[in-house]
This record gives C-alpha cells, sequence and structure tokens, in this order.
C-alpha cells in the first residue's frame, strides 16, 4: 500500500475496533512512513506553541500518543513528566522503546478515563482529533482530568472543526464556564506529502 492511501485507511476505519487493528498492523512502519514519507510535522508546529504556555516540571497526558513522536519532541525540550495513552497496544509499545513516558495507559477517548479528576497540568493531543478517529464527546473527559489552569492543547483538522460536531462540543464547554480559548493557530498543513489536508492547533485554558 502507498504511504499516502495508509492515511485514508486508518482515517475510513469504521469503529474503533478496526481502527485498533489498521494501527496494530502499522506500528512498526509509522515513524519512518509519517516523518519521512509523509511529512509529518505535528509535534515539531505544536511544540512552537506548547513551550508559549507549559513550564517545565509540568505533568503532562499526551491522549493519543501513538509511537510517542510528541513525547520525544518535548523529551527534547527539557518535559520530563509524561504519561502516554492510546488506544492501540501495539502503537504503545512502540512508545515504550522511546524511553520518554514515565506511564502507559491503554484507553479510549470518548470513553470515560480511568485518571482521577483534575490529574494533570495539561493534557495534549496530537493528530487524534481527526477523521474517523476521536469524537467531539473526548473533550468532556480531557477537561474533566486536566487541573483548573492547566492547557489542553490539541490539533484538529479544519474540516471536522466546521462539521464533525467540534465547533459545537467547543463552544459549548466555554459557554459553560470549563475552559477559555488562549490561542489558535492559523490553518496549517501538517502533513507536507498532503498539502490539501489542514489542521489548526488550539490551545484552551481550563477552568
Ligand atoms: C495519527 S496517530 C498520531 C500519534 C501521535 N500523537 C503522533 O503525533 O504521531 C493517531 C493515534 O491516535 C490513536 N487513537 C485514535 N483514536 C483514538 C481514541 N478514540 N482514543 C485513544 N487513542 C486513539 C491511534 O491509535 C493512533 O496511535
Amino acid at each position: 500500500m502507498e504511504k499516502q492511501d495508509k492515511i485514508q485507511w486508518v482515517f475510513s476505519s469504521r469503529n474503533n475496533e478496526e481502527l485498533a487493528e489498521r494501527y496494530a498492523q502499522w506500528a512498526k512502519d509509522y515513524d519512518t512512513d509519517l516523518e519521512q514519507d509523509l511529512g509529518w510535522r505535528g509535534p515539531r508546529c505544536t511544540a512552537e506553541l506548547f513551550t508559549k504556555y507549559v513550564p517545565r516540571g509540568a505533568k503532562i497526558l499526551d491522549a493519543g500518543a501513538g509511537t510517542g513522536l510528541m513525547g520525544v519532541t518535548l523529551a527534547g525540550l527539557g518535559y520530563d513528566d509524561l504519561v502516554a495513552m492510546d488506544l492501540s497496544q501495539e502503537m504503545l509499545e512502540e512508545a515504550t522503546g522511546k524511553n520518554v513516558y514515565r506511564e502507559f495507559h491503554r484507553a479510549v477517548m470518548g470513553e470515560p478515563l480511568d485518571f482521577a479528576t483534575d490529574s494533570f497540568d495539561v493534557v495534549m493531543s496530537i493528530g487524534v482529533l481527526t477523521t474517523g478517529h476521536a469524537p467531539p464527546s473526548s473533550l468532556d473527559e480531557l477537561v474533566r482530568i486536566t487541573r483548573p489552569g492547566g492547557y489542553i492543547i490539541f490539533t484538529l483538522r479544519v474540516e471536522i472543526y466546521e462539521g464533525g460536531g467540534f465547533k459545537e462540543k467547543q463552544t459549548a464547554l466555554e459557554a459553560a464556564g470549563r475552559w477559555t480559548l488562549a490561542e489558535v493557530s492559523e490553518k496549517i498543513p501538517l502533513l507536507l506529502k498532503k498539502p490539501e489536508v489542514y489542521h489548526q492547533i488550539w490551545v484552551y485554558r481550563v477552568i
């Protein structure tokens, strides 16, 4: 399969079981395919915003950590309290080898998460709020487990913000006084080899 088709292949998963199965098959080749062949720059672009808001020493959850590309980027910038969570055991196994996370949790965004309320200073989710992946309802749990004053930082595909229920969910959380928008990036093609796919990076402060 062509590398670009692999992206489409995971996007078109019909349910979480199929998604987990596809990432299980992709896990070993994911880093090479994404970074070298598809030009994935989600971690690098997010890190530029991340360092503006998050002090070193913060306790950070990487939600949908995958093989740990974001963790490696942040560890290189001096962040050392990182927890990884993902629905794919095989992706988490690849992340283990990066030696940058202190805990690993298999969990599904969109379902209740087994973390106490206010557990983290920061929750980030990079490349996960996208077509066929984690739903808008995931945000409720991310807000619950982030302490007041902490941040939630995520990439979001532009078309699912407007058409996939995220705009409504993000606005509802703001109206309910659960979070306030700190910053949203311009529309960025985060996959250099798929310049037609735009994301924005959102930074919310939890109230
Ligand atoms: C495109 S990869 C991004 C991985 C990593 N954050 C990165 O930047 O390379 C998407 C990851 O999200 C995970 N994922 C997708 N839907 C999820 C969900 N509902 N809950 C938890 N993880 C999910 C997948 O297993 C996969 O590892």
